[in-house]
């Protein structure tokens, strides 16, 4: 048995003060697919970091599932490797080894009866140690094609329930590749669980930055009043990444940006900056007031796909200092692939808080930089007393949200320039998280698999929530699938394809990336 240790935080950061612990029952928790990708760079890391807090339970099993044949202790040997490459902060050899100390491994095929046999077997060893039932998630984090398979066999096996205790499934994403596709897998799933026992995981509603939207609307008087088109001009999203698709080209070149990122992380920031304030701040009331927002959102049709979305691919190009190959020249792609790797839209949010206010989208590879972002643009003042000559500019004010890199909040005020002169310059007002809380923020998956195991929903996509995101988003992918090519090219390391522009309102205009 796994037992952590709770550490002393008194004396170490007095800013971190306010930082609870929250109880967890004592829990089993299974990961599919524990030796790929996101188990060893994301979860066993995210798990460490937990034990490392004392953010576990005090009795907390693991188990891996996986195709490949080994034993426990090698098993164990290969989630010490990934901790040590990928934990945010340095391992403790104490916490690790307490951590793995009991690690279990069931190998086999996941649509194969008796591997569920074995784990039923497993998770009772471990309940028969403890006395007594335990709760139990299991998270699939396999491909998709998995999903339903492993929930019907966990159901067919008798383990979507357990007397005495709790039972819960985490389901990684992509949820389906179509509306169609979502509601055939909610489906399937909620024919064996029921939805309170479902937590499908967007990653981005486990990081601080994204939670803190609400505490900056909700806990400050001062923003909320402007906070309707009556003040905003426009808002800008923008997840930019540096990095090409990397060894992911069997998953990529089928999904494309607009479903990789935009059908779930961009639409739950356009739903956390646009929602009504819940009445509490329990599951329901969040994931209702976010459903609210997807359904006011008018899904473009037929010609307004055009004019509203952009698409694009990247091509050869140069960043960071090094030459790198196109999107048709990575390993894994298809010939002439049409998949997009830069997606950029303006969407609608068609209610009496937001009507004629512009959202515009955007999330792509191989950009300039890695930058997540949004920028909330006021309208401009409706008089200018000051001469505009000799001034740098005075623009709009902007309230820029960073969720990374370096996370913050910033203020972009119109400011006197020091002299004889009323010249005006935009300056800026800025917080950020790493020097007001001197803490690094936790990794999203800590959080999330916390929150899982306490049987809290409030972060995960509701389903009919991912249902209203496909809604959204099939119209364009249906649009762009019968019109292949040829895409909009952008070289990489730039700031995107010039037709990103053709989809803004007059006046408007990107942020750099
Ligand atoms: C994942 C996507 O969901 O999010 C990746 O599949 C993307 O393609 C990643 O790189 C971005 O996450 P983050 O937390 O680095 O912004």
């Amino acid at each position: 048995m796994a037992t952590v240790q709770q550490p002393n935080l008194e004396g170490e950061n007095p800013l971190v003060e306010g930082l609870e612990r929250l109880p967890v029952a004592p829990t089993t928790l299974v990961i599919f697919g524990a030796t790929g990708d996101l188990a060893q760079r994301k979860l066993l890391p995210a798990l460490y970091n937990l034990a490392h807090e004392g953010g576990l339970p005090e009795r907390f099993h693991l188990i891996g599932v996986s195709r490949r044949e080994k034993a426990h202790a090698e098993y164990a040997e290969e989630c010490e490797q990934a901790i040590r490459r990928f934990s945010r902060r340095a391992v403790d050899e104490d916490v690790l080894k307490r951590l793995l100390e009991d690690v279990k491994y069931v190998p086999g095929e996941f649509d194969e009866e008796s591997v569920y046999g074995t784990l039923e077997q497993t998770l009772d060893g471990f309940e028969e140690q403890a006395g007594g039932p335990l709760n139990r998630a299991f998270y699939l984090s396999t491909a998709p094609s998995f999903f339903p398979i492993i929930v019907e066999a966990l159901g067919a096996q008798g383990l979507n329930a357990r007397e005495g205790a709790e039972v819960r499934v985490v389901i990684e994403k992509p949820f389906g590749t179509s509306l169609e596709e979502a509601r055939e897998l909610n489906r399937r799933v909620l024919s064996v669980f029921e939805e309170s026992q479902v937590f499908r995981i967007d990653h981005y509603l486990g990081k601080e930055t994204v939670q803190n939207m609400m505490a900056f609307r909700f806990a400050n008087g001062m923003f909320e009043p402007l906070w309707n088109r009556n003040y905003i001009d426009s808002v800008q999203i923008t997840a930019a990444e540096d990095i090409g698709i990397g060894t992911r080209a069997g998953y990529y070149d089928n999904a494309g940006a607009l479903r990789d990122l935009i059908q779930n992380h961009m639409l739950q920031l356009l739903c956390h900056v646009a929602m009504e304030p819940p009445v509490s701040f329990t599951a329901e009331e969040v994931r209702n007031e976010k459903v609210k927002v997807l359904h006011a959102i008018h899904a473009p049709e037929g010609d307004e796909v055009g004019r509203m979305s952009v698409r694009g691919q990247y091509g050869p190009g140069h960043v960071a200092g090094e030459d790198v190959p196109g999107y048709l020249a990575e390993d894994g792609v298809r010939e002439e692939s049409t998949t997009e790797t830069y997606a950029a839209m303006r969407l609608e949010v068609d209610n009496w808080r937001w009507a004629g206010v512009p959202f515009y989208l955007r999330a792509g590879k191989r950009l300039a930089r890695k930058i997540t972002e949004i920028a909330v643009t006021l309208k401009p003042v409706p008089h200018l007393a000051f001469s505009q000559a000799g001034s740098l500019g005075v623009r709009p004010n902007q309230l820029i949200l960073t969720l990374q890199p370096n996370e913050g909040v910033t203020l972009q005020l119109g400011a006197k320039i020091p002299g004889t002169r009323m010249m005006i310059r935009p300056v800026n007002m800025e917080f950020l998280y790493g020097t007001s809380f001197l803490s690094q923020s936790p990794e999203a998956y800590e959080r999330l698999i916390m929150d899982a195991m306490r049987g809290d929903p409030t972060l995960f996509t509701r389903d009919d929530e991912v249902e209203a995101q496909w809604c959204i988003c099939d119209p364009i992918l249906q649009t762009w699938e019968a019109l292949p090519g040829p895409l909009a090219q952008y070289e990489s390391g730039s700031q995107g394809p010039d037709e990103a522009n053709d989809i803004l309102r007059d006046g408007h205009s990107w942020r750099a990336i």
